[in-house]
C-alpha cells in the first residue's frame, strides 16, 4: 500500500510510520507535516534513509501544495493524523484548531476525491463524545453516543468527523474514522501529561495536577493504537467509525503517583493547581465493535507499558533536551 501520512512528525503519526515501515516492507510512506511546535523532525529522522520513506514539510491547509503532492506521488491511502492536539492551547488560540483540524481535513478530503484515493482514514478522538460522570462507572461511549464536545479542540475534531462522514454520504468517498482514547508511549511532546510529569520529576520540579486530580482517562499504548488503525485501514468497512480504547481507566492523580514511584521520586513533588476550564471529568471507551468486527484488542499491559515508557524517556534524554533547548526546530526545509 502507498500511504500519505499527515502529521507524521508528531507523536502518534511517527509511531505509526515506524509500525508500517517495520511490518510491511513493500509499503511506502510519504509523510506530510507542517512541523509546528509539536512536529519534531527528530521523530522521523531515523526513517529518512529508507527507500520507502519520503518527507515533505507542508501545511494540510495548503490546497495547491496538497494537490501537487498527490499528482506527483501515487497514493492509495491517506491517514490524517495532522492536527492541533493540545486542549489547553485550544482555550488560548481556538482559531488555529478550527483551521487545521477542520479546513485542513476538508482539503485532504477534496484531494482524496480528485485523485481517487482508495481509503481516507481520519484519526479522531474519544473527546468528541464529551465526558462522563465519575459516579456512573458502568457508562462507556459507543460509536452511536451523541457528539457532545466540550473544548475548542474536541469541537474541531467532532466537526472534522462530521465533514468526513458527509463526504461518504455525498461523494461515496471511502472513509473510515477511529476514535481513540488517551495514548502514551515514546516520542510524545512533553507538554502532554505523561512526558511532562516524567521530565519535571527528572528535574526535581513540582508536578502540576489540575483540580482534585480525580479526572479519569482511559489509557492505551500508542503501539496498540497503531495496530488498530492498521486493522481498520486494511479490513474496516468504508463509512464506519471504530472506537479504540485501552480499557485502562486511571485518575490523573493515580497516574502521577505511579510515575513518581517508577522514577523513585517523592510524592511531595505533586502540586495541585487550579482546574482547567471546562475540564472533562471521565472518558471511557467501548471498543466492542472493533474487537467483534476486526478481531483487534489491546495487547500491552498498562503497568508494563507505563514502566517501559518511563524508561524510554529516561534513556532518551537527548531527545528531551533538544526540545527543551529549541534545537529540534532547526532543520532545513524540505518542500516539494
Ligand atoms: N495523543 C492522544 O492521546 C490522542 C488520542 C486520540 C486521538 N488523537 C489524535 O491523533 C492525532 C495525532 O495526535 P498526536 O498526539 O500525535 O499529536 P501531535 O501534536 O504530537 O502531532 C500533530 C502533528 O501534526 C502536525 N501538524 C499540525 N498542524 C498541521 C498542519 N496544518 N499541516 C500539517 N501538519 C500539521 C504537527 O507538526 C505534528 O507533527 C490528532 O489528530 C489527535 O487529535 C490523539
Amino acid at each position: 500500500m502507498k500511504f500519505l501520512i499527515t502529521g507524521g512528525a508528531g507523536f502518534i503519526g511517527s509511531n505509526f510510520i515506524g509500525y508500517i515501515l517495520k511490518n510491511y516492507t513493500d509499503d511506502s510512506v510519504v509523510c506530510l507535516d507542517k512541523l509546528t511546535y509539536a512536529g519534531n523532525y527528530d521523530n522521523i529522522a531515523g526513517f529518512c534513509g529508507n527507500k520507502n520513506f519520503t518527507f515533505i514539510q507542508e501545511d494540510i491547509c495548503n490546497r495547491e501544495a496538497v494537490f501537487k503532492l498527490l499528482k506527483k506521488y501515487p497514493i492509495d491511502c491517506i491517514v490524517n493524523f495532522a492536527a492541533e492536539s493540545h486542549v489547553d492551547r485550544s482555550l488560548e488560540t481556538p482559531d488555529i484548531f478550527l483551521k487545521t483540524n477542520i479546513i485542513g481535513t476538508g482539503v485532504l478530503l477534496d484531494a482524496a476525491n480528485e485523485f481517487g484515493i482508495k481509503r481516507f482514514h481520519q484519526i479522531s478522538t474519544d473527546e468528541v463524545y464529551g465526558d462522563l460522570p465519575l459516579d456512573k462507572p458502568e457508562l462507556q461511549f459507543d460509536e452511536a453516543w451523541k457528539l457532545n464536545p466540550s473544548s475548542p479542540y474536541s469541537v474541531s475534531k467532532a466537526a472534522a468527523d462530521m465533514l468526513v462522514m458527509s463526504y461518504y454520504r455525498t461523494f461515496a468517498t471511502p472513509v473510515t474514522i477511529s476514535r481513540c482514547s488517551n495514548n502514551y508511549g515514546p516520542y510524545q511532546f512533553p507538554e502532554k501529561l505523561i512526558p511532562l510529569m516524567i521530565c519535571r520529576a527528572r528535574d526535581g520540579l513540582p508536578l502540576p495536577v489540575y483540580g482534585d486530580g480525580m479526572n479519569v482517562r482511559d489509557w492505551i499504548h500508542v503501539n496498540d493504537h497503531c495496530r488498530a488503525v492498521d486493522r481498520i485501514i486494511r479490513r474496516g468497512r468504508a463509512g464506519e467509525i471504530y472506537n479504540v480504547g485501552g480499557g485502562n481507566e486511571v485518575s490523573n492523580l493515580e497516574l502521577v503517583k505511579l510515575l513518581l514511584k517508577l522514577m523513585g521520586k517523592d510524592k511531595s513533588l505533586i502540586t495541585f493547581v487550579p482546574d482547567r476550564k471546562g475540564h472533562d471529568r471521565r472518558y471511557a471507551v467501548c471498543s466492542d465493535k472493533i474487537k467483534r468486527e476486526l478481531g483487534w484488542q489491546p495487547k500491552i499491559d498498562f503497568k508494563q507499558g507505563i514502566a517501559d515508557t518511563v524508561s524510554w524517556y529516561q534513556k532518551n534524554t537527548g531527545w528531551i533536551d533538544r526540545i527543551q533547548s529549541g534545537e529540534y526546530r532547526k532543520m532545513k526545509e524540505l518542500k516539494l
